[in-house]
């Protein structure tokens, strides 16, 4: 027997195939919010995620009915982006830098040392629902390596012990401590102490500008010395121009 276009459309595959009541729910959910645009298909994820806390595949089926977009696409954009998850979360999330920085003040031990006192790996969420453990590469926050983030707030400076208390805090119902001021030891955060520079400057003798003050000198001397020679010059004698001049006169007549 041949499939019909829809079917064909809307593939099936496996870990989608659910309750029809439930799918029914979100597709009436889902109505309510949205048009049937496929353009709206990421705003629909993400008010599915929302709703349910991860991207349940009933809801996933719905958001595929509803907009008639084939159930492959549907999990195609959900999978390329992080922001989706396909298992349910824990109430609390803990994540962990493994960026460089962090990984040299020891991030590695974090890890280690949390998933054995939670008894799950990084991507994984504890029995009871409260904390989803997992990693990510640098926060953009290196100077308080080794990183944090917990329900978004940052605790920084973080070693085995603090941050077993911090996990253990959540576990209790307590809050997760907001993060401390951490001094800044680093000497270049410092800043440089500004040299006091006095503003009349003796020039002591000896150094480059004295030597041009003794040549301005020299120069000065040089030149009147040339004026006085200059002064001492017997003046031309121009009686005798003008009887040249006279007597050519005189010839012209
Ligand atoms: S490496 Fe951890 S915050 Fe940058």
């Amino acid at each position: 027997m041949q499939k019909t276009q829809e079917q064909q459309e809307t593939c099936e595959f496996p870990g989608l195939a659910g309750d029809p009541a439930e799918v029914d729910k979100w597709v009436s959910k889902i109505a309510k919010k949205f048009e049937a645009r496929s353009q709206y298909l990421i705003p629909i994820l993400q008010f599915i995620q929302a709703e349910a806390g991860f991207l349940a595949p009933d809801a996933m089926r719905a958001a595929s009915q509803y907009l008639k977009v084939p159930a492959s696409k549907v999990y195609g954009v959900a999978s390329f982006y992080a922001q989706f998850y396909f298992e349910p979360r824990g109430k609390n999330t803990v994540t962990i830098c493994r960026g460089t920085a962090c990984h040299v003040r020891g991030s590695a031990r974090l890890v280690d040392e949390l998933s054995k006192h939670l008894g799950i790996d990084a991507g994984g969420t504890t029995q009871d629902m409260l904390i989803t453990m997992e990693t990510v590469a640098c926060v953009g926050a290196c100077a308080l390596a080794p990183l944090v983030v917990i329900n978004g707030s940052a605790h920084g400076r973080q070693t085995p012990t603090s941050l077993k208390k911090l996990a253990d805090g959540i576990r209790g119902g307590s809050k997760p401590i907001a993060p401390k001021a951490v001094p800044v030891k680093d000497t270049e955060t410092k800043p440089r102490p500004v040299k006091k520079v006095s503003k009349k400057k003796t020039v002591p003798k000896g150094t480059a500008k004295s030597a041009v003050k003794k040549k301005a000198v020299k120069k000065k001397a040089v030149k009147k010395k040339a004026v006085k020679k200059k002064a001492k010059r017997k003046p031309v004698k121009k009686i005798a121009k003008k009887t040249k001049t006279a007597r050519k006169l005189r010839r012209k007549r």
